[in-house]
């Protein structure tokens, strides 16, 4: 396989759920963050997740112990200067991204494929903030992502050829399943998702039912692992709405805006698990 040292820019939920499973499939990988503070989270995060896959009897422990020998973790860029891919998984700002795409760029060597996580933003315009449109790419991971099999594979008019086949052989080589996109907001699977989370804050402010039924509802009725306000906690309100936001500021279209309650739960600082509070309580 051409990718054979991954960095990681972001080692939060995503960042970290990447690295982990970058690691996990033999990669050399490094992570980087913005301060040593962020890092020792994120790092810890990734030991928590390999220690509850030793305990569950899913990894040995002398397995784990050779996953965190391939991984790393670094606050400055100079760190990512040989990796094959670089995958972004950092805060959904764009000037955020295209200042950090600028730092990278700078020290990546000549061949590195550079890939976004973004969720919502079009992957053209941080390509184009970099020296190598060419090569870059968008690769879409869920949360919790060592669980998720899908990675969104999103091409530009500019990307090469060459580059879409060895993502793909990567995403392979990680245990993900690899789905072509085309660059609009959203991909695929926000284009459907959000709406259709956004249609249920909706629902519950037309009071067609309560958080607890619709929930139930959509988990009995058609099979879904979560009800809309369970994974809505589990996304992040904080998250969604920024998303629907930027989708909105897109594609001008009423189901891509965000409803008030939703507006106001964010306002009110109740983001879900992370908070530990959202349509639900949670102890965190
Ligand atoms: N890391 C590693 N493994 C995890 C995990 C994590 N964070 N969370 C759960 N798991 C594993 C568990 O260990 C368990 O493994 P096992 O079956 O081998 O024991 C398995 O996943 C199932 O977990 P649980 O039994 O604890 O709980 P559930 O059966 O309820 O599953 C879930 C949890 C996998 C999160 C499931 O509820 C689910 O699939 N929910 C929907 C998640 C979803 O839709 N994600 C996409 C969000 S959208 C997104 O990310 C895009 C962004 O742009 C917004």
């Amino acid at each position: 396989m051409a990718i054979r040292k991954v960095g990681v820019l972001g080692c939060g939920l995503m960042g970290s759920g990447i690295a982990e499973v970058a690691a996990k499939a033999g990669l050399e990988t490094v992570v980087r963050e913005l301060n040593q503070g962020f890092l020792d989270k994120g790092m810890a995060r990734i030991h928590g997740s390999l220690a509850k896959a030793v305990e569950k009897g899913k990894l040995a422990a002398e397995e784990r112990d050779a996953v965190l020998g391939r991984l790393s973790g670094s606050t400055g860029f100079e760190a990512l200067a040989d990796c094959d891919l670089v995958v972004e998984a950092i805060v959904e700002n764009l000037d955020e991204k295209k200042s950090t795409y600028a730092a990278l760029d700078k020290v990546a060597k000549p061949g590195a494929i550079f890939a976004s996580n973004t969720s919502s933003l079009t992957v053209t315009q941080l390509a184009m903030a970099t020296s190598r449109p060419e090569r870059f790419v968008g690769l879409h991971f869920f949360n919790p992502v060592p669980v998720m099999k899908l990675v969104e594979v999103v091409r530009t008019l500019l990307t090469d050829e060459a580059v879409l086949a060895d993502v793909n052989e990567f995403c392979r080589a990680i245990g993900k399943t690899p789905v072509a996109c085309k660059d609009n907001s959203g991909f695929i699977v926000n284009r459907l998702l959000v709406p259709y989370l956004l249609d249920a804050i909706r629902a519950l402010e037309e009071g067609v039912g309560s958080v607890a039924d619709i929930d139930e509802a959509m988990k009995l009725g058609c099979g879904y692992p979560m009800g809309p306000f369970t994974l809505l906690d589990f996304v992040g309100l904080d998250t969604t709405y920024y998303i629907a936001n930027i989708m909105f500021e897109e594609y001008r279209e009423k189901r891509f805006a965000p409803p008030p309650l939703l507006k106001q739960m964010v306002q009110a600082g109740r983001f879900g698990r992370k908070s530990g509070r959202g349509f639900y309580e949670h102890s965190r």
